[in-house]
């Protein structure tokens, strides 16, 4: 697969890194150059035929290192019904995987203990990965709790046991000052849940920038669950010594085993009424994969009446006019929009492309009333920019298409209405640029005439 970068940038280390550099065997040398030729190689494959506006820096963050024991890049995600999974990292591995929480703050009146782990990545070694399930919550409830015994007290909101509810969705996000406008825009919504289409830090093979993006969300993943599936920017693999998404895997680590998926890479969660499928675009798809047959095992399982609105996720787009990643995600699209189709999918998110666009209801390439309305929104504000070239004429499904940094909200009323919006982040928050109501299949005949096709 081609990498996200359409300019050949240099590999870059901190200052930390090359002094480590400086000792180390010619073994290791070599293994590092090989891993900087495969960042090149990747980023030479996507041709640079479209012109970005300058990318906003990436932000520096004065490297302060809180004491060893005490939490950091604190963030949650929900773990199966009534539960929420918090993950923190430590550099002290004495350090206890233990939450203690309570609905009021400073009262602990709960506690639960969970796992840890860490991984090494050529030379660097990571703090200790603390991901700890409390519950059972209540719903719509806000929880104070603290993490390893030690630091300050976070709190967080549990998403509502049924509508109205509303989910932020931003992806391609980075780290940079364009990140922290998505953020500051995001954070000033109300909203249940964050979902991320994937591309998370952009660390990009330096490790120590997985650390610095997890300190960039904190205030806001630490609050909301974050629910996030993995892009080409987390897939950090080195031929022979290191397979991808290992870290990603070791710091985001996501429901999948309370959704009976064997990876971390794809899984399924309900919030509200909603049943949300995660999908990988860089994992096999295909149909005899293990992907795609948990995928159909899962879309199989979804109950209308309970979560009346189907959505799903995944990094690379199937309808994407942008000149950006064209075709890219065509054979995952091949083999697994049929079963989306089937099941009834209402809503796609992806990201990817940077920049947003917006379709009608789609299938098999064209508009569908009832297929699913696909929305690219890969304009969460990266270090490589905006992709500004689109097809023209613009196709048939396609909306509204903008090459802005922003993040939509999704705010479902009801079981049979929807109100999805896109905010740029030159606007106030409060603006909309784009805005649609959106009613969901169960009230077209669309879910129903399959039911009746399959009795
Ligand atoms: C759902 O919400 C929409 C928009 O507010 C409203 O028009 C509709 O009547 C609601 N439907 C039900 C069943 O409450
Ligand atoms: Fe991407």
């Amino acid at each position: 697969m081609a990498s996200h970068s359409d300019q050949m940038k240099p590999v870059e280390f901190t200052l930390f890194e090359k002094a480590q550099l400086k000792m180390v065997p010619n073994k290791l040398k070599i293994l590092l150059l090989l891993m900087a030729v495969v960042v090149v190689a990747n980023a030479v494959t996507v041709a640079a035929d479209y012109v970005r506006p300058p990318p906003r820096k990436n932000l520096q963050f004065p490297w302060d290192p809180k004491p060893s024991s005490q939490p950091q890049q604190v963030h949650v995600s929900l773990a199966g019904d009534k539960h929420i999974r918090v993950t923190w990292i430590t550099s002290k591995s004495s350090s206890p995987s233990l939450v203690e929480y309570g609905t009021s703050p400073g009262k602990y009146t709960s506690r639960s203990h969970g796992e840890s782990t860490s991984y090494s990545y050529l030379f660097y070694t990571s703090g200790t990965i603390h991901h700890t399930v409390i519950g059972p919550l209540e719903h719509n409830t806000v929880y104070y709790y603290k993490c390893g015994g030690k630091g300050p007290e976070f709190s967080l909101k549990t998403p509502p046991s049924e509508f109205p509810i509303t989910l932020a969705v931003a992806g391609d996000l980075g780290q940079t000052g364009w990140t922290k406008s998505t953020l500051d825009h995001i954070d000033l919504c109300q909203y249940d849940l964050h979902l991320l289409p994937g591309d998370l830090s952009y660390a990009d093979y330096i490790q120590s920038k997985w650390d610095t993006f997890g300190e960039l969300v904190e205030p806001l993943a630490s609050a909301r669950p974050w629910m996030v599936t993995q892009g080409n920017h987390e897939k950090e693999n080195i031929p022979f010594i290191k397979d991808g998404f290992e870290s990603y895997n070791a710091r985001w680590k996501m429901p999948y085993e309370e959704s009976g998926s064997m990876s971390n890479l794809y899984y399924s969660f309900e919030v509200a009424g909603a049943h949300v499928v995660m999908l990988g675009s860089y994992t096999d798809y295909d149909v005899n994969s293990e992907q795609y047959n948990w995928l159909k095992a899962d879309l199989s399982t979804v109950d209308r009446k309970k979560t009346p609105w189907l959505l799903a996720l995944f990094h690379v787009p199937w309808y994407n006019s942008n000149y950006a990643h064209q075709g890219e995600g065509d054979d995952m699209m091949e083999a697994m929009e049929p079963l989306l189709h089937a099941a009834g999918v209402d809503l796609v998110f992806s990201g990817h492309v940077h920049a947003y666009e917006r379709t009608k209801r789609v299938y098999n390439g064209k508009s569908n009333p009832c297929g699913a309305v696909h929305v690219t929104i890969g304009d969460g504000g990266n270090k490589e920019g905006l992709a500004q070239k689109y097809k023209e004429p613009s196709p048939e499904w396609s909306v509204f298409r903008e090459a802005s940094f922003g993040h939509g909200e999704l705010k479902i009323v009801n079981s049979s209405h929807a109100f999805w919006s896109w905010h740029r982040n030159d606007d106030d928050e409060p603006v909309k640029s784009d805005e649609v109501w959106i009613t969901s299949l169960i009230t077209s005949n669309c879910v129903a005439t399959k039911e009746t096709k399959q009795a």
